[in-house]
């Protein structure tokens, strides 16, 4: 029988490339969306003219009772969640002068407690089943900060203390917990940045010469959902075109 994997924010960027991927794989992939999100019912037609079978669901990432709400409507509807991708994440890049407290908590809300909020309603259901993976969709610069981010890098920093505390706990029950983190992909998020920002700061510091693509992010996080992954756990995999070492 086909998994569920449930992408949070698939709807575009990366998280919408590891849905198609998935559902290659022949995964059940359900996406959440932000509560009233007037584009949803036009991507899921276009995707699923395309054969992908999609499901959406509304969900409130920053909170925790919309999350539960969303996983027990998913697992009644489609099945209990065997992969839980926690991708949703959003921007408010500032220099820390002018970040106000909202900037702070509004990225901190929505990469970091959605990790909590999310992972919570799963977790439970794949001891039981004693088979789960939990990937993170951390970043470069949750690793190396970043200018302008200081929000944006303690969430994403955040994240892997989260998958390494939990991977802890788990790791005997076949659960695995892992982070990505990925650098500059061409995605909205990253196209947003200012032309000039862009190629004289970031293109520079990337030894291979582009932005990543999103469906090279999409492939790891397949092999992390699989099988064969079933050794790694509480990882932090880096795929990020050189950009940083260690
Ligand atoms: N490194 C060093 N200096 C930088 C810099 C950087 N990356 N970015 C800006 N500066 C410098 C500018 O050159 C400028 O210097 P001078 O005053 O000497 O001219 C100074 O900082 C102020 O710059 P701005 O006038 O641009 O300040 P601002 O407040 O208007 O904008 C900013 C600052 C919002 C941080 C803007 O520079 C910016 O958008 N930077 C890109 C931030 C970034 O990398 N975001 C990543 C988004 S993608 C993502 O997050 C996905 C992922 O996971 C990788």
């Amino acid at each position: 029988m086909s998994r569920v994997a449930l992408v949070t924010g698939g709807m575009g960027g990366l998280g919408e490339a590891v849905c198609i991927k998935l559902a290659a794989l022949g995964y059940k992939v359900v996406t959440t969306y932000s509560p009233g999100n007037a584009k949803v019912q036009d991507w899921l037609k276009g995707m699923n003219n395309m054969g992908y079978g999609f499901r959406a669901y509304p969900c409130d990432v920053t909170d925790f009772d919309s999350a539960h709400d969303c996983v027990a409507t998913v697992c009644k509807e489609v099945g209990a969640v065997d992969v839980l991708v926690n991708n949703a994440g959003i921007t408010r890049d500032m220099t820390f002068k002018k970040m106000s407290k909202n900037d702070w908590d509004a990225v901190i809300h929505t990469n970091l407690d959605s990790v909590f909020n999310m992972t919570k309603q799963v977790m439970d259901g794949m001891i039981e089943r004693k088979w789960g993976r939990v990937i993170n969709v951390s970043s470069v610069n949750g690793q190396k900060g970043a200018f302008g981010q200081t929000n944006y890098s303690a969430a994403k920093a955040g994240m892997h203390g989260f998958t390494k505390a939990l991977a802890l706990e788990v790791a005997k029950q076949g659960v695995t917990v892992n982070t990505i983190s990925p650098g500059y992909i061409g995605t909205k998020m990253v196209t947003a940045i200012p032309q000039e920002i862009l190629d004289s700061k970031i293109l520079p510091q990337i030894p291979v010469n582009r932005l990543g693509k999103p469906e090279e992010i999409a492939g790891l996080v397949a092999y992390l959902a699989s099988d064969e992954a079933a050794f790694v756990t509480g990882a932090n995999i880096s795929i990020n075109g050189g950009q940083h070492m260690f």
